[in-house]
């Protein structure tokens, strides 16, 4: 790609679209690099979120928007925009920004069809912009070194391998049962919002495209007819919460998990807050009775045209909220859970261990989210094209995960 934009004008100027969760992660990197690039504008529909950012950067009223259709009419006033809404509001300001010769750093999923990411990727192509998709495992040491001791070819050449996305279950009833993630039509399939984290990393690890695939999995228990006798529509008026595994009291006011989010107005409090969720707010209903409809189970089944074979399953019913990947090569394999990696040769049986218990859970996706807003900004500085996570790789991942999902549903093998 040729870029000439902004090569040794520093600092990058970028626009914000959609200041939720994402954003302020990718914001921290802004506030730490001031020299390499500045927030000149903010586009967020939440009036908490737009003022908190326009307070913490300095904004006047002129850079900040509710609208973004409002924030393309402009004359450009930024080289970059980072698209972090939800992603049903991705391929429309996606497409605008294109127009108005934007690069983006655009949130995972890329849009809600194949036919939208494979539109950006093509549109981005012709304009000369640069996209970068937020696909963090790229950038995150412990899944770094996995691909380094692959590429390195240590332990030869990759025959096959298992990989394991534990989402658990208080991630799972809070984003995709009760929450954000939890309707296809609003979102995206679970393996799409959630898993092309997990497919975009098989295919970086493989190098080779996919030739046949089959997947199953549905939604299996998160629904009505599994209600048992004596719950209720929420979990405040419920008889048998005490012992109810997914009890919004227990995550929310008892543990006090997966409240970052919650937006507190001013004259209130989070406790406020979390009891106006349980009481009226979709955080507080049972998980039976939601709207909701992704799948709570599933597993896909690759046959690379290397010939490496890739088992692949998403599971919600655990403890667990992580990535287990075992990858066997020919001459040994590569065991990890994020926090412990084992190395083990077959030749003498000789293990080497690395340890990653310090970064595992820690903020910022153990620094990947800032190291990926990095290479974006880099990338602008320097005039250069590569980018670890490029558009043209992600739709490759996306197409996997779409094709997947075609398997699932039609119940048939997907020959590419
Ligand atoms: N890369 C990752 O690891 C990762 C992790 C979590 C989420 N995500 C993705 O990031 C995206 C955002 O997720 P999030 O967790 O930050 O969500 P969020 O709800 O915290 O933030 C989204 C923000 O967009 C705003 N918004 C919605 N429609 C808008 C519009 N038309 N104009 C302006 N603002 C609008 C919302 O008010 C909200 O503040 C999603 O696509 C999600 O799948 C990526």
């Amino acid at each position: 790609m040729d870029m000439e934009v902004n090569v040794g004008r520093k600092p990058v100027s970028i626009v914000a679209i959609g200041a939720g969760n994402r954003t302020n992660k990718y914001l921290e990197y802004v506030k730490r690099n001031p020299d390499k690039v500045k927030l000149v504008g903010v586009v967020e529909l939440n009036d908490i979120r737009r003022r908190s950012i326009a307070t913490r950067f300095g904004l006047s009223d002129e850079q900040c928007f509710t609208d973004y259709h409002a924030f393309f009419q402009h004359p450009a006033l930024a080289d970059a925009v980072m698209i972090c809404t939800p992603e049903n509001m991705h391929f429309e300001p996606a497409m605008l920004a294109i127009e108005a010769g934007y690069h983006i750093l655009l949130e995972k999923p890329i849009a809600q069809t194949l036919e939208e990411c494979v539109a950006i990727g093509e549109a981005a192509k012709k304009k000369g912009v640069l996209v970068a998709v937020c696909h963090v495992l790229r950038h995150h040491p412990y899944f770094m070194k996995i691909k380094e001791l692959v590429d390195s070819r240590v332990l030869g050449d990759i025959i096959s391998i298992n990989h394991r996305s534990a989402v658990g279950v208080d991630r799972s009833t809070h984003g995709f049962v009760r929450g954000m993630w939890r309707k296809e039509a609003k979102t995206n399939p679970m393996l799409i919002s959630k898993c092309c984290h997990d497919i975009d990393f098989l295919l970086w690890l493989t190098k080779t495209r996919c030739r046949k695939l089959t997947s199953f999995g549905s939604l299996r228990w998160f629904k009505r007819s599994n209600a048992p006798e004596g719950s209720a529509e929420r979990c405040v008026d419920c008889k048998i919460e005490p012992r109810c595994p997914f009890s919004a009291i227990d995550l929310y006011r008892v543990r006090r998990d997966w409240i970052a989010n919650f937006d507190v107005p001013e004259g209130k409090t989070i406790d406020d807050v979390i009891e106006e969720q349980l009481h009226q707010g979709m955080y507080g209903r049972c998980v039976y009775c939601c709207d909701n409809d992704v799948v709570d189970h599933q597993i896909v089944s690759m046959e690379m045209e290397s010939e490496v074979t890739i088992n692949f399953s998403m599971d919600v019913f655990t403890l667990k909220d992580n990535r287990e990947t075992h990858i066997c090569l020919t001459e040994g394999e590569i065991d990890g859970d994020e926090t412990t990696l084992r190395v083990k040769r077959f030749r003498g049986a000789v293990e080497e261990v690395y340890d990653f218990t310090d970064i595992a859970g820690t903020p910022f996706h153990a620094g990947a989210d800032l190291n990926l807003i990095a290479d974006f900004v880099d990338a602008l500085l320097e005039g250069r094209g590569g980018l670890a996570t490029s558009i043209e790789r992600s739709v490759e991942s996306h197409r996997i995960c779409y094709e997947a999902e075609r398997s699932r549903r039609e119940g048939q093998t997907v020959l590419f």
